[in-house]
């Protein structure tokens, strides 16, 4: 079992029911968790009925809880950028690297990049703490892009150092100037970035700590994007040992409706047990009203690693 989890899927297959009784699951079995939300919809605090933000609370024994804010840590993150540079660069070009910063800020992909420099500095930080970290992420498209964010950011800085080089070296040579080791401010902040990426990656999949657990439901569609996702995250070489098949209907019920359903994902279990035949399946039944904190208890008894 990997001790990092990330739980992603379609939008409302079931990832925070999921990883929250996941999270019970292992906490019931001795393993101190930490439950994460990086979803902007913050449902795992709805869910298990406790007030979480972005400091650890406990919210039972063995089992601790954390919600990443999108748009704090983005502000964070783009004032730590600002204050970074602003220590090293003429106030001239400050302003207009500001004002660049402050439009980049409501960019697409800040969110997701500040989102990943969070989860980077907590797993960093917490992972020697804690038995399990378990990850509650926004639907699919999100999450594989916030996965495949070391590599696209890695060459990006890489560009944007090789481009920096070049201009100092230009720099240097009009102005006459020999040095063998560019000791530039722009560089090492570049550099900086670039290392930690570096270790998330080495963290996330190299070091085999983290793997992800897609939630579907059984019908056609989520089947299709799974595999879709599996294949893209095992171009990133994340680990994928887990699915959870969510809401499947009661077999034999007295609804003619409900039988002519659960034939139709008859066939679709079928198909998932083929499609995915090297991956354990977790199945978990369709319950008689919506989840709450007595669900998720009992929820958790259906994962079994
Ligand atoms: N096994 C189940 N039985 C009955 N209802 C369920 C089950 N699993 C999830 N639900 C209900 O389905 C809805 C969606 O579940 P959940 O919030 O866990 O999905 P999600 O994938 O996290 O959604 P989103 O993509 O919006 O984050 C909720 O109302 C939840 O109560
Ligand atoms: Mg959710």
């Amino acid at each position: 079992m990997k001790k990092i989890l990330f739980f992603g899927g379609k939008g409302g297959v079931g990832k925070t029911t999921s990883s929250c009784s996941c999270a019970y699951y292992f906490s019931n079995n001795n393993l101190k968790t930490l439950l994460i939300s990086t979803d902007p919809a913050h449902s795992v605090g709805d869910l298990l009925n406790v007030k979480l933000d972005s400091s650890i609370k406990k919210i039972k024994e063995n089992l601790y809880g954390l919600e990443i804010d999108p748009q704090t840590e983005r502000d964070k993150y783009i004032n730590r950028i600002k204050s970074n540079i602003s220590k090293t660069i003429s106030p001239v070009i400050l302003k207009e690297i500001q004002r660049q910063l402050d439009a980049a800020s409501i960019s697409p992909g800040s969110e997701e990049s500040a989102i990943f420099d969070k989860l980077i500095e907590i797993i960093i930080e917490e992972s020697n703490n804690f038995d399990r970290i378990v990850f509650d992420t926004a639907p699919t498209g999100h999450t594989l892009r916030l996965m495949s964010l070391p590599e696209l950011l890695e060459s990006w800085l890489e560009t944007l150092i090789k481009k920096r080089k070049k201009a100092l070296k230009l720099n240097n040579m009009a102005s006459n100037l020999e040095k063998k080791d560019i000791d530039d401010p722009i560089i090492n902040i570049l550099q900086k970035r670039k290392d930690k990426l570096i270790k998330a990656r080495t963290i996330l999949i190299d070091n085999n700590l983290a793997s992800f657990v897609f939630v579907l439901n059984p019908e056609k569609l989520p089947i299709l994007e799974t595999k879709k996702s599996i294949e893209i995250m095992k171009k990133y070489n994340m680990n994928i040992e887990n699915i959870v098949i969510n809401k499947i209907l009661p077999k034999d019920s007295n609804s003619d409706f409900l039988n002519k359903r659960r034939e139709i994902q008859d066939k679709y279990l079928d198909e998932i047990e083929v499609t995915f035949k090297n991956i354990n399946l977790i199945k978990i039944p369709l319950l008689d009203r919506d989840i709450d904190s007595e669900y998720i208890k009992e929820i958790s008894n259906y994962f079994s690693f």
